[in-house]
């Protein structure tokens, strides 16, 4: 494709059945952000869509386990997720929802048209019936027991106790979760999009994006399509969507994600009503859908074979799907309310949307799954946004209030005589660049923290605060290049840290910038501000609150739990008894100089006293070791470390975040006590 005049950004439209998690931002929201910020700066003709999925079984469901009404449900979060969207700086042009009556009309026409054109197959199956309830069940109201493992509460797409995906029929004694009562099988006819038939279309299609597409996604579509593509139903039996547009079609609505992705254009629609056509019927147009690796298949296959049978829309550019983001070391799950919510994460910890921007894409699972943690978050809050950057900042800021009261002594636009400025502002520019429109999000940050980098190493190799006294001409030329130097930083921050960029702009005097090209001038005499902090560090004590919340939602749930390792390979008896398995008592510990993680430990066996080395230092303090009994293995071949022998191994348990626990004894046992 030649260079675009225009983009169309999509973010997926989160489900308006729970609040927005991190994992989301990282995956999708806050990436697509940053994309769009950069493109708008760039002064890229662009507009970034979203907005609530209101339809699905899932939202009839938890209204009914609510005792209220699907539009109840989704009114609640569709507003939870526009407001909390908005205080993160996530700057959609339209966050749409899927309920709204320019959708319903709009996904209506889009059905009709793909009717009329003859490209549906109607085809009629048996599916479950509540005779009580007077209604078809989709799979998820329907539970019995699992022929695979016996579980009673297996549902009708998945039991949950074995993992294994099921069709509602293969369920034993099969009832229904609206009346309890046993459902039975009724004809019904539903129309089918017929993949089969794109099968070559889409393979061209996907063809034509290789080396577009990141491999992440090419692959998972070549997986489907060599699987080869099967009809599938575009319209369900429920009560809860747009209503299918056809006469003898009362009780049915639009498959979910049928409708949903039509969203895009409606939402567009709604945002641009006399111009949407310029993006989605305009070759000049990028359509860019920024998703989660769930959502693959339907972007970048359902979807454009939709848009193609329909004939009139342009077909998605790019699919940039993400990974997904896990806490703790366990899958983010919104059912176990193991997540970190962002509404939450904005009230309680207020001021600090660009500390949360900042980790989530220096970890975002661009190519593969991720990780957050608060010890991490701190770390890098602490020892990279404020330490590197907020530190850059607050220098050139508290040095030139101290040497020249803040006033700027003459016009100031450009650096003067920095080479090594100049360079660094240049290759950052271009390297943000290039990694943003690849979508390499977490480098494109790191070029930008590399630009603050460069403008410490400048002021240390300079010292101008050595130079104020003997060369104070000397010392202003380099202040003043730093204060340039930080308003290319506050420019380049902006599409990563909208609020902190906004913040240090009023430091640098209250400037503006509206595109990438614009510089930052001063005029002579002008005063800057009493700078403050630009980052605060992140203390133990803000942080605790958080930890413990989590903990207490582990508590309470035996399911999160880090995946044991799998059973080792089988050994006999007598390989067992090699191991000099015995409880120790620990007589003495002492750190290693140089060696912060390792701690040299005297142990009483029973039959001698020996040293081990042991890599705990970070865990246990020598004072907390000494007197424990502990789990030696006593027979394990002396080992050299950091030039102690080391003889055997003391044995610790792991635990959840990779800390070491010592084995002890329940009950009182002599040193030296074999353990088998
Ligand atoms: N609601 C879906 C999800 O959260 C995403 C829908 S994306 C759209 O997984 F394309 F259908 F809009
Ligand atoms: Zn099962």
């Amino acid at each position: 494709m030649a260079k675009p005049k225009r983009y169309l950004v999509t973010a997926a439209l989160p489900y308006a059945n729970g609040p927005v998690h991190i994992g989301h931002l990282a995956g999708c929201y806050l990436l697509a952000d940053i994309y769009v910020r950069y493109l708008r700066l760039a002064g890229e003709d662009v507009k970034f869509i979203c907005g609530s999925d209101e339809h699905g079984v899932p939202i009839t469901i938890k209204a009914r386990s609510e005792g209220i009404s699907p539009q109840q449900v989704v009114d609640t979060y569709h507003f939870l997720m526009k407001n909390a969207f908005a205080d993160f700086g996530i700057s959609f042009d339209i966050y749409a929802r899927t309920s709204s009556d320019l959708h319903h009309r709009i996904s209506s026409e889009f059905f009709k048209t793909l009717y009329d054109k003859g490209v549906f197959t109607e085809e009629e199956t048996e599916q479950y019936f509540d005779e009580q309830a007077g209604q078809f069940l989709a799979d998820r109201y329907i539970q019995g027991t699992c022929p695979k493992c016996g579980f009673t509460s297996a549902y009708g797409d998945q039991c949950e106790n074995c993992g294994t995906s099921l069709n509602p029929t293969d369920l034993i004694e099969p009832r229904s979760t609206l009346s309890g009562s046993k459902p039975v099988l009724k004809k019904t006819k539903n129309w089918y999009l017929p993949l089969d038939n794109f099968q070559k279309s889409i393979e061209e299609y996907i063809e034509s994006l290789k080396g577009v597409l990141k491999p992440n996604v090419y692959g998972q579509v070549k997986s489907w399509l060599n699987q080869g593509l099967a009809p599938r139903a575009m319209t369900r039996d429920l009560d809860w969507g747009v209503p299918v547009p056809l006469e003898g079609a009362t009780g049915k609505v639009l498959y979910v994600w049928f409708d949903a992705p039509i969203g895009y254009i409606s939402a567009t629609q709604e945002l641009l009503p006399d111009t949407w056509r310029a993006y989605w019927q305009s070759e000049e147009c990028a359509l860019i859908h920024f998703i989660g690796k769930d959502n693959i298949v339907f972007h970048c296959i359902i979807f454009p074979a939709m848009l193609m049978a329909h004939g009139d829309f342009i077909l998605p550019a790019n699919v940039p799907a993400n990974e997904f983001l896990n806490l703790e070391g366990n899958k983010i799950s919104t059912s176990r309310n193991w997540a970190i919510w962002l509404h939450e994460y904005l009230t309680e910890m207020p001021g600090r949307e660009s500390e949360l921007r900042y980790v989530l894409t220096s970890i975002a699972p661009e190519t593969s799954d991720s990780e957050f943690t608060w010890k991490d978050y701190q770390a890098r809050v602490n020892n990279e946004l404020v330490a590197i950057s907020g530190n850059l900042v607050n220098r050139i800021l508290t040095l030139i209030q101290k040497y020249y009261g803040g006033v700027i002594p003459f016009d100031l636009s450009d650096f003067d005589n920095a080479p090594e400025l100049e360079e660094a502002v240049s290759t950052a520019g271009k390297a943000i660049d290039s990694f943003i429109r690849q979508f390499k999000f977490r480098n494109a940050l790191q070029s930008w923290m590399d630009l603050a980098r460069a403008g410490n190493k400048y002021l240390t190799d300079t010292e101008p605060w050595k130079l104020h006294k003997n060369k104070p001409e000397e010392a202003q030329r380099i202040l003043f290049n730093g204060l340039v130097l930080l308003g290319h930083l506050a420019k380049w921050m902006f599409p990563f840290m909208p609020h902190a960029a906004d913040k240090l702009l009023a430091m640098l005097g209250n400037k503006r910038i509206s595109y990438i090209s614009d510089s930052i001038v001063w005029s002579a005499n002008e005063k800057l501000p009493i700078p403050e902090l630009l980052f605060r560090k992140m203390e133990d004590a803000e942080l605790e609150p958080q930890i413990l919340k989590l903990s207490a939602i582990k508590n309470q749930d035996q399911s999160i739990r880090s995946t044991p390792k799998a059973i080792k390979e089988t050994i006999v008896f007598e390989d067992f008894q090699k191991l000099d398995l015995r409880i120790a008592h620990i007589l003495a510990a002492e750190p290693i100089p140089k060696a912060d993680k390792l701690l040299k430990i005297t142990l009483d066996t029973g039959v001698d006293r020996r040293i081990v080395v042991s890599g705990v230092a970070h865990q246990y303090s020598p004072e907390d070791l000494v007197g424990k009994n502990v789990l030696l293995l006593a027979n394990l071949a002396p080992r050299k470390i950091r030039g102690i022998e080391s003889h055997g191994m003391i044995l610790f348990a792991e635990n959840s975040d990779g800390q070491l626990v010592t084995v002890e004894p329940t009950k009182p046992v002599d040193s030296g006590s074999s353990v088998f």
